[in-house]
């Protein structure tokens, strides 16, 4: 199983085609089950996804399938995947939320306007190619007020804990313990875990010191890589 990445071309679509794809696919999401808060949803209207891909795949920017960012192995996931993992850990208004693979900086933008001024966002990401582009396409879109950092995420970031959510967008074996340890008694945390040759979305609620953990689906993602890393090749 792997994905089909459409070959990279010069863009030729408007941003008034693309704002009709953008609110065609909220619909879509919405159909078929991935979308349902209000929050997520208006986040995924205002948020334009164009502006976080590669100019060489940005008429793709709608499709059901992740694009080739700078860096070793990264991309932007499916535009499926942000409701997929935002509704399962409840994302919401005023929450602290930690992202672990920042690659193109959309979740992250995305998160943003959901958790709103009174809410925070930190995220890590582990290849400085990566890190540079979506720092810059962050800044070019206005978003100043997000703690990004480059480094490895299966650490964590201590300095901001203890978070509501956790989202990690890459896949990997375990869980990192410093994240279990760095989420809020209440929490979520949601990981694609590989279990047995295949990757399940696992979703973790920590209740003061008793971990309930669920999976939701199965998922398809790139590798974590550092300290907690899987060691094996994304497809
Ligand atoms: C599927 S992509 C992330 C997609 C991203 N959420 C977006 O909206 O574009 C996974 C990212 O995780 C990063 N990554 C892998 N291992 C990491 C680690 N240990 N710490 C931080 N980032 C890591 C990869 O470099 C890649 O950019």
């Amino acid at each position: 199983m792997g994905w089909i990445v459409p070959p990279p071309k010069e863009p030729v679509k408007s941003r008034e085609e693309l704002a009709k794809e953008r609110e065609e696919k909220v619909r879509w999401l919405m159909r078929h089950g991935y979308l349902r808060s209000y929050l997520i949803k208006e986040a995924m209207l205002k948020v334009q996804r164009e502006d976080f891909i590669p100019v060489l795949y940005r008429d793709y920017a709608y499709l059901e399938v992740p694009l080739p960012l700078p860096g070793e192995q990264a991309t932007i996931s499916c535009p499926h995947s942000y409701p997929l993992f935002y509704e399962a850990l409840g994302l919401n208004k005023g929450q602290k939320f930690l992202e672990i693979g920042l690659g193109s900086g959309y979740g992250t933008a995305l998160a943003r306007e959901i958790v709103g001024p009174g809410g925070l966002v930190v995220s890590i990401e582990i290849d400085p190619l990566t890190f540079a582009f979506a720092c810059n396409n962050l800044k070019k879109r206005g978003y100043s007020d997000i703690i990004l950092v480059q480094g490895d995420g299966g650490l964590g970031y201590r300095q901001k804990s203890p978070y509501d959510s956790i989202c990690i967008t890459a896949s990997c074996t375990q869980i990192p313990p410093p994240l279990i340890k760095q989420l809020a008694s209440g929490g979520r945390l949601i990981a694609p875990v590989v279990e047995e040759g295949i990757q399940n979305l696992v979703l973790v609620k920590k209740d003061r010191n008793h971990i309930n953990r669920e999976i939701v689906c199965q998922v398809l993602y790139v590798p974590l890589r550092g300290r907690y890393g899987t060691g094996h090749s994304a497809s």
